[in-house]
């Protein structure tokens, strides 16, 4: 945040920021500071780390022999900027790998360790170089608590147990006594552990009645020990499945903490032609926004089910992969799922944050999908150079609401339409930290209109407002590696204040966070 703008001298303030469209949005927004609500939890601000295409290897790990710049062989350009968006949580190592991972490969001398092909990824081989150690010291560089998914798929609950007593057992044990010889004296801790990945799909194709029990059996062996306490993450519904929901919170119940939803963003809907990451039309960028609206409504929906076993909300929803999908990017291999990153991302990922702020009670954790190189990815690297994607600096610019009060808003948006469809132009979320200070994000979905927002807020009076806001000229405008950042915050000026209310105006397709005291 820059200086602060005292609220009591604002009365000229330019709308210079303010797209130059002819036809500009109206709306009133009340920040209910009145009916502060949830906090919302830290881990909702979670990335995800598969062996997958170019994430591991390359976008983290280059080796310590690497004239990449590295720590114990992780780069430190893209350490330091993860470590700047105070990632609370970091789920490895997969998605569709850890059901075919056995931890055992990635222990002990990196030249001795078996390679693997990655069946799920290209049949590529894994040289399983980055492995538990490796995984636990990048936790612990970049400041993150370690979520590890285990193999429920070609896994056995003898091997789960062994991985958990391996990671975190102060005693004198073989497995600990193993950790110990291979470099690691003290135990880690180990606070989240995920049975199994997509068991209705690549991690088993099982149905949610023969999972339930697998997770029964399973998450018997998943042991607190030597102070270490986990939080057990069943694997749970895509999309719109709520019978598993269901069946999950019937049959497993409590002996769950967290129960995973996965929602990805494709702009077709369709699997085998999901549209392009850039050069897009405008009305993809409409259909892109309304898809990753429903995020809201599954989140309702499956917590509707969970209340019916569960009104206590002591199991979290954990939506541990989200994100947009779209075809690879020309020219790269399909199985690495490299795509390029664009303002639209940046209104998808804002659009996403604010869903999780609003359901605070019941949203424990999320994980976008996925941390660099992969899908939306919020860093991209190519050799030595990296990159912070617009995805990025939401995530950095909203990172003021880790672990603040949800404050509701009302927001009465216009509508944005293009031909037969229609979204709210506008979406908003709020929190209070605990220093006393308001944050409200407000997302600008339409392409082309400007919005005028005259913002109340209810309970408080607070004196200062800044702000800053994230756009770019145009709709698929990203960062490139060899020229000057496109998409990057800017101190927000566009407002003014006047009798109790703020008039705020919005340039098209942006992101403004405020901080107001
Ligand atoms: O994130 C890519 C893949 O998407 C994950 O491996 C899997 O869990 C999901 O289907």
């Amino acid at each position: 945040m820059k200086t602060a703008v005292p609220l009591t001298i604002l009365a000229v303030l330019t709308f210079g920021q303010a797209a130059q469209t002819p036809e500009r949005l109206t709306a009133d927004l009340t920040v209910r500071a009145d009916q502060p609500k949830a906090t919302i939890n830290r881990n909702i601000y979670g990335h995800f780390a598969e062996h997958l295409g170019r994430l591991v290897y390359d976008g983290i790990w280059v080796g310590e022999s690497s004239p990449i710049p590295n720590t114990r062989g992780m780069r430190n350009d893209v350490v330091s900027a993860l470590k700047n968006l105070n990632i609370p949580v970091l789920r490895w190592p997969g998605g569709c790998f850890a059901d075919e991972y056995h931890w055992r490969d990635g222990i002990g001398p990196r030249e001795q360790r078996p390679k693997r092909l990655n069946t799920n990824w290209g049949g590529v081989v894994e040289t399983n170089v980055f492995g538990t150690h490796e995984f636990m010291d990048l936790v612990d560089q970049i400041g993150a608590a370690p979520f590890i998914s285990m193999n429920v798929g070609t896994g056995t609950p003898q091997e789960m147990k062994d991985w958990v007593e391996y990671i975190t057992s102060s005693d004198d044990s073989e497995l600990a006594n193993l950790r110990r010889k291979n470099g690691r004296a003290e135990p880690w801790k180990l606070p989240y552990v995920g049975v199994g990945n997509e068991t209705w799909g690549c991690g088993g194709n099982m149905r949610p009645e023969v999972y339930a029990d697998q997770y029964r059996h399973f998450a018997t062996f998943v042991k607190n020990q030597s102070g270490n306490r986990i939080t057990k993450i069943a694997v749970g519904a895509s999309d719109a499945n709520y019978t598993w929901t269901d069946v999950m919170m019937a049959q497993v119940g409590q002996r769950m903490q967290g129960l995973s939803l996965h929602y990805y963003t494709l702009p077709t809907g369709n699997w085998s032609k999901k549209g392009p990451a850039t050069g897009f039309t405008e009305a993809d960028w409409l259909a892109t926004l309304q898809r990753t609206l429903r995020m809201d409504e599954f989140i309702r929906k499956h917590s509707d089910v969970m209340d019916k076993y569960d009104p206590d909300k002591r199991v979290g929803l954990m939506v541990d992969e989200w994100g947009t999908w779209y075809d690879v990017e020309p020219g790269t291999r399909e199985s690495a799922l490299y795509q390029q990153n664009s303002l639209r991302d940046a209104i998808v990922a804002a659009v996403n944050l604010n869903i999780f702020h609003q359901h605070a009670d019941r949203v424990q954790m999320a994980a976008i999908a996925q941390v660099v190189n992969v899908l939306q990815a919020v860093i991209l690297t190519q050799g030595p150079k990296m990159v912070l994607t617009p995805t990025y600096h939401v995530f950095e610019m909203y990172k003021v609401h880790q672990g603040a009060t949800s404050i509701p808003v009302d927001l009465a948006s216009p509508e944005y339409r293009l031909g037969q469809s229609a979204i709210p132009a506008l979406h908003a979320s709020a929190s209070k930290d605990a220093a006393g200070a308001y944050h409200v994000s407000i997302v600008n979905l339409d392409p082309t209109r400007a919005a005028q927002v005259t913002m109340k807020v209810a309970g408080a009076s607070p004196k200062a407002i800044t702000g800053r806001v994230l756009t770019a000229p145009a709709m698929d405008a990203i960062n490139a590696f060899d020229r000057p950042p496109a998409v990057a915050p800017a101190p927000f000026t566009a407002f003014q204040a006047q009798g109790g209310q703020v008039t705020l105006t919005l340039p098209s397709k942006s992101v403004v966070v405020l901080e107001l005291k």
